[in-house]
Parts: C-alpha cells; sequence; structure tokens
C-alpha cells in the first residue's frame, strides 16, 4: 500500500467485534486466565498484556501504525515528545558519556540535555550541524549518539541526513532523527541512514492539539551487537535487531513511566489517517505564506526553507519531496513590533504549540526560549523580533488577510 493508504490501514485489520476504528482499552491491568499464565506473560514466555505502563492494544495499534509509515523493525509509543527522547537518551548513555546535538532544535530538548541530563554526567557537544563537518570534528571516544532534527525547530535549518549518518556510522555509534516537523508524510530518515526516529505526536501526527504524545522507532540500521552499548549487546543475543527496544520497554520506558494514555493513543490514530493530506496543505499553505511575507515592504526576513533562495532549499527538494512544511519564522524588525503583530491577529492562535490544523503564532524569544540568556538564544537562531508561525490548513486567502491586517497595524502603531 501506498502512504495514504498506509496512514489508515496500516498494522491494523479490526478485532472480534468488527469495530471499524481502534477501541479505546481504557484499563491499567490485564487479568491472567491462570497464575501460570500471568507468570508465562511476565518471563516473556508468552504473548500477552500486562500492565498498560508497558504496553496497552490501543497503544500497539497506534505503534504498528507509526512503524510501517516509517518502515521500521519496531516502534514505542510515549506520553510527549519529551518523553520519547529522554527515553532514547537514558537508554543509550551513561555517566560519562557525550553526545553530539544541533544547535538549532526544540529549547525543551536543549533543556533536558543541558539542564538534566548533565546532572548525571552525561554532556552534550552542540554544533551547527548543517554544517556536516561541524559534528564530525565534535564526536570522540565518549560520544554515544548523534541527535538532530529533520527540519530545526526554530532555526529552520536542515541538516545534511546522509551525510550525519556517514559520520555516525564511522563513529559506531547512532543517529537519532528527530522528525516531528517533517513526519513520515515527508520524510522517512531511516531511507537516508537514520538509526533511530523520535517524534513528538503531539503536533502534526496528531493534527488537531488535541493530545500530547512521541513515539521512538527502531529503522533497523544499527547493528546492535556490535555497539558500545553493553545491555543492549546482551539483549541482542536473544533478540538480534529488536535488542534496542526491547530493553527500551522493558527497562528504560517501563522504569520511567512514559507510556501514552489509551485515549492518546486513540487520538493520533485519528490524527494518522489525514496526516498525507494535511500535510501537504500544510507545506502548500506556508509555501504561499512565505512568498507573501518575503515580498511584504515591511516585512524585515523570512526563513523558510521550502522558498526558493532559501540556502536549505537543495535538501527540501533532494529529501523532502520539495515539500518545505509548514513551520516558518519572519521578523517585523523588533520584540515590539512582534507583539503587535501577535496582538492584532484574529484568526491566527497565539500558543506554544505546532502542527495543528489552526494557523498557530508565537514570540519564541519571550516564551519557549526565556530561560536562555540572549546570546545562547542567537546561538540558536532566536534573535529578539523572530515570530514562529505554523501554517494551518485554513483556506489560504483568509491567513493572508489576517497576516496583512496585524502586520498593518504592528507597523501602523
Ligand atoms: C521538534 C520537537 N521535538 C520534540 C518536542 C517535544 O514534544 P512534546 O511537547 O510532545 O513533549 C517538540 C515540542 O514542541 C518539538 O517541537
Amino acid at each position: 500500500m501506498e502512504f495514504d493508504s498506509l496512514s489508515i490501514h496500516g498494522g491494523y485489520r479490526g478485532d472480534e467485534t468488527g469495530a471499524t476504528s481502534v477501541p479505546i482499552h481504557q484499563t491499567v491491568s490485564f487479568a491472567g486466565k491462570t497464575a501460570q499464565g500471568l507468570a508465562d506473560v511476565f518471563a516473556g514466555k508468552a504473548p500477552g498484556y500486562i500492565y498498560t505502563r508497558v504496553a496497552n492494544p490501543t497503544t500497539s495499534a497506534l505503534e504498528a501504525r507509526l512503524l510501517v509509515l516509517e518502515d521500521g523493525i519496531g516502534c514505542i509509543a510515549t506520553s510527549s515528545g519529551m518523553a520519547a527522547i529522554s527515553a532514547v537518551v537514558m537508554g543509550l548513555t551513561r555517566n560519562g558519556d557525550e553526545l553530539v546535538a544541533s544547535k538549532g532544535i526544540f529549547g525543551g530538548t536543549v533543556s533536558l540535555f543541558e539542564n538534566t541530563l548533565s546532572r548525571f554526567g552525561v554532556k552534550t557537544v552542540f554544533v551547527d550541524a548543517a554544517d556536516a563537518d561541524q559534528v564530525e570534528k565534535a564526536v570522540n571516544k565518549k560520544t554515544k549518539l548523534i541527535f538532530i532534527e529533520t527540519i530545526g525547530n526554530p532555526k529552520m535549518d536542515v541538516p545534511d541526513v546522509p551525510a550525519i549518518s556517514e559520520i555516525a556510522k564511522k563513529a559506531g555509534i547512532p543517529l537519532v532523527v528527530d522528525s516531528t516537523v517533517t513526519t513520515p508524510a515527508i520524510f522517512r530518515p531511516g531511507d537516508f541512514g537514520a538509526d533511530i526516529v523520535v517524534h513528538s505526536t503531539s503536533k502534526f501526527i496528531n493534527g488537531h492539539g488535541t493530545a500530547i504524545g512521541g513515539a521512538v522507532i527502531d529503522t533497523g540500521n544499527y547493528n546492535w551487537s556490535k555497539g558500545p552499548f553493553e545491555e543492549i549487546k546482551k539483549a541482542s543475543e536473544n533478540l538480534g535487531r529488536l535488542a534496542f527496544l526491547w530493553y527500551l520497554r522493558n527497562v528504560i520506558y517501563r522504569d520511567l513511566g512514559g507510556c501514552p494514555a489509551p485515549m492518546n493513543s486513540f487520538l493520533m490514530l485519528q490524527g494518522l489517517e489525514t496526516l498525507g493530506a494535511r500535510m501537504s496543505r500544510h507545506s502548500d499553505n506556508a509555501g504561499k505564506l512565505a512568498e507573501y511575507l518575503k515580498g511584504h515592504a515591511k516585512v524585515k526576513w523570512v526563513n523558510y526553507p521550502g522558498l526558493k533562495d532559501n540556502e536549505f532549499n537543495g535538501r527540501v527538494v533532494k529529501f523532502f519531496k520539495g515539500q518545505g512544511g509548514g513551520l516558518l519564522t519572519f521578523g517585523l524588525g523588533d520584540k515590539e513590533k512582534a507583539f503587535k503583530f501577535i496582538d492584532s491577529l484574529k484568526l491566527a492562535r497565539n500558543v506554544a504549540n505546532l502542527g495543528d490544523a489552526k494557523t498557530l503564532v508565537i514570540h519564541l524569544s519571550s516564551t519557549i526560549f526565556h530561560e536562555f540568556d540572549a546570546a545562547q538564544r542567537a546561538d540558536m537562531g532566536v534573535g529578539e523580533d523572530l515570530v514562529r508561525v505554523s501554517v494551518g490548513i485554513e483556506d489560504f486567502e483568509d491567513i493572508k488577510k489576517d497576516f496583512e491586517q496585524a502586520i498593518k497595524k504592528a507597523i501602523e502603531d
């Protein structure tokens, strides 16, 4: 099946009731038919569900669908994008290890790496990952993984995934790619050499701003029997390629407790059904809005990799089938104008989310990035006038009209 069909039918064909949508198994635990039966499930000798923190049938259906959409070998759905990233990094590192990460990534991920993981002795070296040479130079014997985003949120940079995957391969470590902004509708990182894909499914995959969630997909590219990960290497003796996900599910994910609520897994499955159609509309509208802003005399700058003259457009064409996604940033020159613009909008909403059907805007330096100082923010590509726009799937003329009147007010006042 092709992508749009897989996102509706993939990995789940219904149960004995004939229900056409995936039932919500709103339960904490699953009763064993016999004491021995439950013991066998615990021991991994028999298949079955035990406890929703480890696995749940509604969540399994979501995992099966994401798995086929990413063409991976296994998937674990999590309670949030941050839970997915935390589980992966905690599964692959220990005290004294390092990771190399892109500078332009989501502020919450930077905070996890810089503020939280550093307390446990895991150091992150941040580099400009759009330049693969910088990634290569930062990798050393202590590096256990490389972490990048497909399109940096909010730097809007596009790293060269195949080139960085070669660097990871040479070092014998996995490349972890956060594909939240692209989704499998635009880009499948595994096809370009990535080893692990993570998502915040709260965004475009959910698509309607109704639930927080995340996912980890093993693409099958990394050989766990060879890497520097002792516990996973040992597990690979019995489990082969599934060793990493087995270790996550049965140790890290289980211990950290970042499982999704079954209802939220249902909402993600519902969102997935229209992902392909929505992503092309998001990209279309974002492309048109970027062109409009670029041509506006009062707009100082626009950053959208889908624009032909953007420095990353070549990679958008090569890797993303020409679709630039739904996210863009622009500036009117200063913070005051950015605030006035946001306050004057009538259709677009001012929220810290992205990937909703609705157009969303936010002034980043005063919100998601407020805890970083000005120099750090500049390094991450977050200037004082930057407005991030998650372009929705409304009629473009309505989005344009709203921006037109709000820019006019911001400039006039
Ligand atoms: C690229 C990216 N990754 C991860 C996250 C974290 O996801 P969540 O909010 O679902 O924890 C976000 C959230 O904005 C994001 O934009």
